[in-house]
């Protein structure tokens, strides 16, 4: 196994071609985008969660209206945040593992622009009420069709620039990178097929329990393959580049990949328990969910143990802690993926805030801190610099973000399982024992516990974006990094 460096060099004389660079300006645009939708879709998430527990936060305003927001936070975050950390680190990774520039700046700049555009366009929309009304997939056909041809140039640059690399072998982290490019693709495109109706208004091809069938066949992988295979390419780069280390096993990430790719395509219908989907199906979403388990924490042991010989760096390097910690929240939201896709768990726990805590262990947990761990690895090597501007902030960033996590995980675990067991209690004589205002009354301290979270969490990134500001102000006049040659590894015949 080859883990490639992407340390600073000197340009060498006379190496002045474009090609003997790496292309980091999209790299760049890519990671100044990631932190700003950042701040953007968490704010917004920490609005809907003050609506809850201040209701007249909308004003009375149809665009302030939660049903509005919560999809313009859930597209924020996920394709705005998710999406632009994903391609910033891919673009960046598959440059340095294939000793190659991007194949084409041109078609880098449209990625960018092209998805900045459907964002815009997402911010615009979803307050206005204009949605397919399909979670994770509500935007309108006009914007998904942007998002389709943006996705096919992003896997054309991807690809192109693995068949033209300069070493034979292919690490393990653009296999994942790859995996993710071609699902999401393929799952953006065959769940918003649908018939336009105006300009924004469209009815989908499917009907009744396909459709739904569809959509969480859809849903549940967007998690999948956007939220966890891109997330792990980064733990396969990031986790050894920081610790210096060789991945702990490479023999376990090729069968963590193929476990992966083979099991989590059938555990869709859990997300569909107790509802007109054939029980068959409900049975097979079940066991598939539950022997996810395994994969999920082989990968994840494979990240951690890494660390092994190095623990003591995780005492003095908070990028390191960040990498690490992210991967706990990953098997601790593995651990509960399982456990909820369990017919008669999912009984107590859906509809309530115990399936908000799991969403955020992942993404809070998982997805946010391992992608704010790898820019802080990544963001200084683009200009040159040994590290980011003062180890101390990303400290502080660390133990923010970390509080704000437990913080919002707790407080709903603890207001879901109350609500969960709150519904189903009945008397002797079969009636309910609480009303359901009871419930709500007993669950506002826990929102007052997540927003107090969510405001950690915002702050956390606040000060990540100045704090890159000033790191960029260290390099006053970078110059490109020059590509490395494969020097070491195999050469391509
Ligand atoms: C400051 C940080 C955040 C806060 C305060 C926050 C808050 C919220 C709130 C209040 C909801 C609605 C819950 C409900 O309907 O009962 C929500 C839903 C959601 N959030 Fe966040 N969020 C944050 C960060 C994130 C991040 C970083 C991601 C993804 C990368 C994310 C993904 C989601 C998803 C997928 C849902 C929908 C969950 C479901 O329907 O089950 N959130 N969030
Ligand atoms: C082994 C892995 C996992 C399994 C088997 C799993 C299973 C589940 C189950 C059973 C639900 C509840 C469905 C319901 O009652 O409505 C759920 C919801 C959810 N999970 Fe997971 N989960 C896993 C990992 C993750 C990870 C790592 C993330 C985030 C990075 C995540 C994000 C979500 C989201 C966003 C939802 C809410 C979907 C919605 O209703 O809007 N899951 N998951």
């Amino acid at each position: 196994m080859t883990v490639t460096s992407a340390g600073p060099a000197t340009p060498a004389a006379g190496t002045t071609a474009p090609a003997s660079f790496y292309n980091d300006k999209v790299v760049n645009q890519f990671a100044i985008a990631t932190v700003f939708w950042g701040i953007v879709g968490m704010a917004v998430g920490v609005f809907v969660a003050a609506q809850l527990y201040w209701p007249a936060l909308n004003f009375d305003t149809a665009w302030l209206s939660y049903g509005r927001l919560r999809p313009l936070h859930t597209n924020g975050v996920i394709f705005a945040f998710g999406g632009s950390v994903l391609f910033a680190t891919s673009l960046y990774v598959v440059q340095r593992t294939c000793h190659v520039r991007l194949i084409s700046d041109r078609l880098a700049s449209f990625v960018f622009w092209g998805w900045q555009a459907a964002m815009v366009g997402a911010v615009i929309t979803l307050p206005l009420g204009l949605t397919q009304g399909k979670e994770y997939a509500e935007l309108e056909w006009p914007l998904d069709i942007l998002i389709a041809v943006v996705w096919v140039a992003y896997g054309w640059l991807f690809f192109g620039t693995i068949a033209k690399r300069a070493v034979k072998h292919i690490y393990v982290a653009n296999w994942f990178y790859g995996a993710y490019v071609i699902a999401v693709g393929l799952l953006h495109i065959v769940n918003n097929l649908a018939i336009p109706a105006g300009l924004w208004k469209s009815y989908p091809v499917y009907s009744g329990a396909v459709d739904a069938m569809a959509q969480w066949w859809y849903g549940h992988n967007a998690v999948a393959f956007l939220l966890t295979v891109g997330y792990l390419a980064m733990m396969y780069y990031f986790v050894p580049k920081q610790a210096q280390r060789p991945i702990y096993s490479y023999r376990l990430s090729i069968v963590h990949f193929w476990a992966l790719i083979s099991i989590y395509m059938w555990a869709g219908p859990h997300h569909l328990h107790y509802t007109a989907l054939p029980d068959w199906a409900q049975s097979l979403g079940m066991v598939f969910s539950v022997i996810l388990l395994v994969p999920s924490w082989g990968g994840a042991m494979n990240g951690i143990l890494t660390l092994s010989g190095v623990w003591h760096k995780l005492r003095t390097d908070p990028i390191l802690k960040f990498l690490i910690v992210a991967i706990s929240f990953y098997m601790i939201a593995t651990f509960e993926g399982p456990l909820l896709s369990i017919k008669t768990v999912n009984s107590l726990s859906h509809y309530t805030d115990w399936t908000i805590g799991h969403v955020h262990a992942g993404t809070l947990g998982w997805v946010a801190m391992i992608s704010i761990g790898s820019l802080y690895s990544l963001y200084p090597r683009l200009f040159g610099l040994p590290g980011m501007y003062s180890t101390k902030l990303v400290d502080v960033h660390f133990w923010l973000h970390t509080l704000g996590v437990v913080f919002y995980i707790v407080s709903m675990w603890i207001a879901g399982i109350t609500q969960g067991l709150m519904w189903r209690a009945t008397n002797a004589d079969g009636t309910l024992t609480y009303s359901f205002v009871e419930s709500l009354v007993a669950t506002y301290p826990y929102y007052l516990g997540r927003l107090f979270g969510g405001v950690l969490i915002v702050a956390g990134m606040c000060l990540m974006a100045w704090h890159m500001w000033k790191t960029r102000q260290m390099a006053r006049d970078p110059a490109p990094i020059p590509v490395m040659s494969p020097h070491g590894a195999e050469a391509r015949a």
